[in-house]
C-alpha cells in the first residue's frame, strides 16, 4: 500500500492548506552574535563581549530614547483613563505595589546576554526596585502606547497599553536595541475598566512561556524577571461571580519593539496619516534594513516582509502545538514575535480544535484557525497601510496577501520534514504527515510524546509489531490499525532519505521538544507559588531552558510522562 492509498481511507482530506498544524528553524537562540536578519543592521560591531556589570548602580539606559523623541506624546500628565487623540504614546509612571516586593525568578540569559549585568545585581535593593516599577531611572521616560484593534472579528477603538510601562531603550553591547517594558506596573489612561495589575498566576505563566519559546527557537518577547508582593488584586478567575483576592506580582519584559498591527490601526482608523506614515517609517528604518527607504514601494514592501513572516511565525507556532488563545490584532506583532502571553495553551492530545480560552465557545482561535486568523489580521494590517499608498499600490494588497498561504505551507512542511526525521523533500511527504497526525487525532494521542518518541526509537530494532512499554505515546498509537502500515511506509520513505538510523534520530531529537509548558506543570508551579515557594517555577524555568535535553529531575517530575488525570479537568481562563 502507498501513502496515497492509506490516505484515500482518510474520508476526508486533510492536506488542504489552513487545516494543518509545525518547528523550529533555530536562530534567535545562540548565544553567538548570529542574529535575526531584520535585526543584523543594528549590529554595530560583531559581538565583542567587554564585560558585564556587576552592580546595577552604573546601568543606564540609552541617553537618546528614540520613542520619546521620534513620535508626539500626549499633552496631559494625569494618569486617567481617557480616550487619548493624536499621538502614540502617554508619559505614565509606574504605580509602586504597597507591600514589600521580592524578585523570585529571573531569567539569567536575559540578564547576561541582553542587559550586559551578573546575576550578583538580583540580590541588590536597587535591581529589585527597578523591576517591580518602584524606582525609575533618571534616564527614564515611561510611556504607555496608544493602539486599536479587533477584537475577535470587531473594531474595538481605542485599547493601548492598559497594564504596561515601557520604562526605556537599552542599546547592548552587541549593538542590539530593546525596550523594557514592565507588565502589571498599574493603571494607565489606556486601562479601561481595569486596575493595571498582573496577578501571580498569569505572570508565572507568562514569564515561563515567552522564555520557553525563545529556547524553542520562536520568535517571541522575552522575560528577564519575576516579582511578586502580598498586595491584594480582586479578579473573577472564571468570569463566574466568583471572584476572589488574588497576589499582584510585575515581570520585566523585553522585545525590539513592541508595535501592533493595532499600534497602525488607531491612526488609519482616526485618520491620523501623518502619524501613520511617520510609524511606518521609523519601523523600515529601524527594523526591516532591507527596504530601501526612499524607494517609492517601500509600505508595499514592508507589506510583503510582515505577511511572510507572519506566515512562518503562525507556521512555527503549529509545529510545537502552540496554541496563542487571543490572535487580536492588537496582540499581533509588527515584527512577527509571538507577544501577550494570556490564555494560550500548548496542545496535549493532538486536536485541531483545540482551544485554550475557557471562553472561547465558538473556537475562533481554536489550534487549527490559527493559520487563517493570520490571515484575516494581515488583511486588517492591509487596510490600516492603505491611505499611505496610491490607487495602484492598493491593488496590489491582496496579491501580496495571497503568497501567505504558500509561504505558511512551504514553511509548515519544511518543519514537520524535519520533526519526522526527513532531510529531503518528497511530493508524498505531506501524505506521510497527514497521516500520521490522523492516527494521532483517532487515538488522542500525545502531540509533542508523539513526534519524541517516534525520534527516539529504534526503528531497525522494532522486529515484531510491538513498542516497548516505555514509549507510552507511540503505544498509543499503536492501538490504530493503520499505524503498523504507516510504520512501513515510513521506512520505505527513509530508505529514500539514503541516510543512517543514527542521523534520523539525531535530527529528530533536536527538532522534537521532550519538555513543553504544559498547563498542569504550570498549573503545579503556581499553586506552590501561590504557598511563597518558587522551587517549581526555577526548575520549570531550567527545564525549559534546554526544552530537547533528557533531563533526570524532570523525567523524575513526570514532565515527559503522560499528564495526569487531573489535569484534562484544568481550565485556563483569561482574567488576568
Ligand atoms: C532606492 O530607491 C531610490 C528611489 O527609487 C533609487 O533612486 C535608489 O537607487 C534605490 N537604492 C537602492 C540601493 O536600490
Ligand atoms: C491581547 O491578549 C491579551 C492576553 O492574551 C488579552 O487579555 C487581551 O484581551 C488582548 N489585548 C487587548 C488590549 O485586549
Ligand atoms: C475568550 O473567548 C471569549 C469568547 O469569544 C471572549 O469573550 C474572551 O474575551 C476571550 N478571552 C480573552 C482573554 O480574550
Amino acid at each position: 500500500m502507498s501513502t496515497s492509498d492509506l490516505l484515500s481511507l482518510c474520508l476526508f482530506s486533510y492536506v488542504v492548506f489552513l487545516c494543518f498544524p509545525y518547528s523550529g528553524a533555530v536562530y534567535s537562540k545562540s548565544k553567538e552574535c548570529k542574529r535575526l536578519d531584520i535585526f543584523d543592521i543594528i549590529l554595530r560591531d560583531k559581538c565583542p563581549r567587554t564585560s558585564i556589570l556587576q552592580s546595577f548602580k552604573t546601568w543606564r539606559f540609552d541617553r537618546r530614547q528614540v520613542l520619546a523623541t521620534t513620535f508626539p506624546l500626549d499633552l496631559i500628565l494625569q494618569n486617567y483613563v481617557r480616550q487619548v487623540p493624536k499621538c502614540l504614546f502617554s508619559v505614565v509612571y509606574p504605580i509602586p505595589l504597597k507591600t514589600e516586593t521580592s524578585l523570585v525568578s529571573y531569567s539569567e540569559g536575559v540578564l547576561n546576554d541582553i542587559l550586559d549585568l551578573s546575576d550578583h545585581v538580583t540580590t541588590t535593593k536597587e535591581f529589585v526596585d527597578f523591576v517591580s516599577g518602584s524606582w525609575v531611572l533618571s534616564s527614564s521616560v515611561p510611556l504607555s502606547h496608544r493602539y486599536g484593534g479587533h477584537q475577535f472579528g470587531y473594531w474595538a477603538g481605542q485599547l493601548g497599553d492598559g497594564r504596561a510601562v515601557m520604562l526605556g531603550e537599552y542599546t547592548n553591547q552587541r549593538g542590539e536595541r530593546w525596550e523594557l517594558q514592565l507588565k502589571g506596573s498599574g493603571r494607565t489612561p489606556y486601562s479601561r475598566q481595569g486596575d493595571g495589575r498582573a496577578v501571580l498566576r498569569s505572570s508565572v505563566r507568562e514569564f515561563l512561556c515567552s522564555e520557553a519559546m525563545f529556547h524553542l527557537g520562536i520568535p517571541t518577547s522575552r522575560a528577564a524577571a519575576l516579582v511578586v508582593s502580598d498586595d491584594p488584586v480582586m479578579r473573577d478567575q472564571f468570569y463566574d461571580g466568583h471572584p476572589r483576592v488574588e497576589r499582584g506580582a510585575v515581570i520585566l519584559r523585553l522585545a525590539h519593539s513592541w508595535f501592533r498591527i493595532g499600534s497602525l490601526e488607531i491612526l488609519a482608523k482616526n485618520k491620523e496619516f501623518q502619524f501613520l506614515r511617520q510609524l511606518l517609517d521609523f519601523v523600515i528604518e529601524n527594523f526591516f534594513l532591507h527596504i530601501n527607504t526612499t524607494g517609492k514601494d517601500k509600505y508595499l514592501e514592508l507589506y510583503s516582509r510582515i505577511v511572510s513572516d507572519t506566515a512562518e511565525l503562525i507556521a512555527q507556532w503549529q509545529s510545537v502545538g502552540f496554541t496563542h488563545g487571543v490572535c487580536n490584532t492588537d496582540n499581533f506583532s509588527l515584527l512577527s514575535i509571538t507577544i501577550d502571553y494570556g490564555p494560550f495553551g500548548f496542545m496535549e492530545d493532538y486536536n485541531p480544535k483545540f482551544v485554550p480560552n475557557s471562553s472561547d465557545d465558538e473556537g475562533r482561535y481554536s489550534y487549527e484557525k490559527q493559520p487563517d486568523v493570520g490571515v484575516f489580521n494581515l488583511e486588517k494590517l492591509g487596510e490600516a497601510i492603505k491611505p499611505v499608498l496610491t490607487q495602484q499600490q492598493q491593488k496590489q494588497l491582496p496579491h501580496i496577501l495571497k503568497g501567505y498561504e504558500s509561504i505558511y505551507k512551504d514553511k509548515f512542511m519544511k518543519l514537520f520534514r524535519q520533526k519526522l526525521g526527513l532531510y529531503t523533500d518528497k511530493e508524498d511527504d505531506e501524505n506521510l504527515l497527514a497521516v500520521f497526525l490522523k492516527i494521532m487525532e483517532d487515538t488522542k494521542s500525545d502531540f509533542t510524546m508523539s513526534f519524541r518518541e517516534l525520534g527516539e526509537i529504534d526503528l531497525l530494532g522494532l522486529k515484531t509489531e510491538a513498542i516497548p512499554q516505555n514509549y507510552w505515546s507511540l503505544n498509543t498509537m499503536a492501538d490504530h490499525e493503520w499505524f503498523w502500515k504507516w510504520i512501513i511506509i515510513y521506512k520505505k520513505r527513509l530508505e529514500l532519505e539514503g541516510t543512517t538510523e543514527k542521523r534520523r534520530q539525531s535530527l529528530m531529537n533536536k527538532t522534537n521538544p521532550r519538555y513543553i509548558l504544559r498547563n498542569w506543570m504550570a498549573q503545579e508551579a503556581i499553586e506552590k507559588a501561590d504557598r511563597n515557594d518558587f522551587s517549581g517555577v526555577n526548575r520549570l524555568l531550567g527545564v525549559l531552558e534546554r526544552p530537547m535535553d533528557l533531563d533526570p529531575e524532570a523525567e523524575r517530575a513526570g514532565y515527559s510522562s503522560r499528564p495526569p488525570e487531573w489535569s484534562k479537568s484544568l481550565r485556563v481562563s483569561c482574567s488576568s
